[in-house]
């Protein structure tokens, strides 16, 4: 089964033209290589309100899965979390805890990140740190599972026992 999804990518730097963006491509091909098919992406400034908005355009189109890339640390700029529970979504601590858990045997600095991941409409919502390393490593630990998620999301599940 082919699933849906979008990138958005939040960098000061790389919407200024300053950087190049390493942090989509780099999901966008885990994504492709795991059964989602990128539907569209975008590329945002560190700013709360229009991340909100886009996350919002997105969920309201029904993809299955929105990863976002990059503000999530301890920087006045970061809101990227802000900006995602500001949909008000429901909470799914567990995956943002798996990365961070999983991502601490590559640096400690993996407990800095302050991503959120929501259930926002039919849509899941999945907070990644900015570096294209650090965004195919903790993407990496959830996809999987995650698939099974969307599946009960979409009424596909009916029981979970194996
Ligand atoms: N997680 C993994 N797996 N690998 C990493 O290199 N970098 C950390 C952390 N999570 C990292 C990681 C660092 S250094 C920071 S500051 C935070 O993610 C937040 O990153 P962000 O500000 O780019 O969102």
């Amino acid at each position: 089964m082919t699933y849906t999804a979008a990138i958005i990518t939040m960098s000061d730097a790389c919407y200024a033209g300053k950087r190049e963006d390493g942090a989509t491509p780099a999901v966008s091909e885990l994504l492709v290589e795991s059964g989602f098919e990128v539907k569209e992406t975008a590329l945002l400034p560190d700013e709360q309100t229009e991340i909100t908005e886009k996350l919002k355009e997105f969920a309201s189109k029904g993809y299955d899965l929105i990863v976002t890339t990059g503000g999530t640390g301890f920087s006045e700029r970061d809101v990227t979390p802000e900006a995602t529970l500001a949909l008000g979504g429901r909470s799914v601590p567990g995956v943002a805890e798996a990365m961070r858990a999983n991502s601490m045997k590559y640096t400690s600095r993996a407990m800095l990140s302050r991503g959120v991941c929501v259930i926002a409409g039919k849509s899941v919502i999945v907070n990644l740190p900015g570096s294209p390393k650090a965004c195919v490593e903790n993407l990496s630990f959830v996809v999987e599972p995650l698939k099974h998620g969307i599946d009960a999301l979409k009424g596909k599940v009916t029981e979970c026992a194996r």
